[in-house]
């Protein structure tokens, strides 16, 4: 019998191409929200695969839900949406795309620190409310980041390619902290391993590149943030997850670090009435990392075809808990 592959979101239309194309029945979630998620359960139950997203929930009540799912192929690098530990309890393979989109991510990581550095979201809004002003000598200084030092918290792929871009643009000295050391990296950009207090206290610009996980969950907090520069820059390109925003919101209304880009907030969406909007040193993103049609085209070739070979052969390009496989 026909496998039947269910798409929770809009994806690049070539997904559901090469799995129709390989034979797969594919049914097409058509609208532009994500499902609810009674409505994921609803649809997913005579389905044997699912192509989804970091806006789906994919926890042990879903898995218990949807006994016919063999397969769960994500559309993102990160999935902390998915309970991986049921999934490989129940046997189920997790997909997932790394690497293509890695220099996507880390362009708008990059783009948030100038942006952020220069004020650049805030002017901007600044001229579009009336108030060009005039050339003032004293206003809306920003900070070089020429020689700075970049901390990067996850030296994996993202942070390396961030990395890269920094020491290349600016000369910035690399200080990194990991769960495991990164050698590559160290002899590649002569980063430096520290621990996470050593790269609050010395990092001037400080870019989130880890997964969320238990670990990593908050731990940008009061007493985090109270251990940072005054003068630092907070990126976060990874989750929002990583960061308590009401004490990142306080950090910077009262001085405590000098500005922040990110990519990701918590929650998702960020609320328009979020302090964070009108900040001077502030620049918001809604999560655009990995939105080129380069790397969004290549995310979804990667996520069918992990179910197209997962079928095949029990085998995928990229496989969270490969012991399912
Ligand atoms: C996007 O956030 C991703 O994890 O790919």
């Amino acid at each position: 019998m026909m496998k039947r592959v269910l798409l929770t979101r809009i994806f690049p239309e070539r997904a559901a191409e090469m799995l129709s194309n390989a034979g797969f029945a594919v049914t097409q979630w058509q609208e532009d929200r994500p499902m609810l998620k009674e409505e994921l359960i609803q649809m997913t139950q005579d389905h044997d695969a699912i192509l989804c997203t970091l806006t789906d929930t994919i926890d042990k009540a879903f898995m218990d839900a949807c006994p016919r799912l063999e397969v769960i192929s994500q559309f993102a690098v990160g999935y902390d949406n998915i309970d991986v530990a049921t999934a490989t309890l129940k046997g189920i393979p997790v997909g997932y795309t790394p690497d293509v989109l890695t220099e996507a991510t880390a362009d708008v990581a990059f783009g948030l620190m100038i942006n952020a550095s220069r004020n650049m979201f805030f002017m901007h809004k600044q001229i579009i409310a009336g108030q060009w002003g005039y050339f003032r000598p004293k206003a809306h200084l920003g900070m070089e980041l020429k020689n700075k030092t970049l901390g990067i918290l996850g030296m994996g792929r993202i942070g390396t390619a961030m990395a890269r871009r920094c020491r290349g643009a600016y000369n910035m000295s690399v200080i990194y902290h990991n769960r495991n050391r990164n050698e590559s990296a160290e002899k590649e950009l002569n980063a430096r391993y520290v621990d996470f207090d050593t790269l609050l206290a010395e990092s001037d610009v400080l870019s989130v590149h880890c997964a969320l996980t238990r670990d990593t969950r908050g731990i940008f907090n009061k007493a985090s943030f109270g251990k940072m520069k005054h003068t630092a820059l907070f990126i976060n390109t990874a989750r929002g997850g990583v960061h308590n925003e009401t004490d990142l919101i306080e950090a910077l209304e009262r001085g405590v670090i000098w500005g922040a880009g990110l990519d990701v907030t918590n929650p998702e969406p960020m609320l328009p009435e979020n302090p964070l909007l009108q900040m001077e040193h502030v620049a918001v993103l809604p999560h655009i990392g990995s939105a080129t049609s380069e790397a969004r085209n290549a995310m979804a070739n990667l996520a069918a075809e992990n179910i197209i070979r997962f079928f095949r052969n029990r085998e995928m390009h990229s496989c969270v808990n490969p012991e399912c496989l």
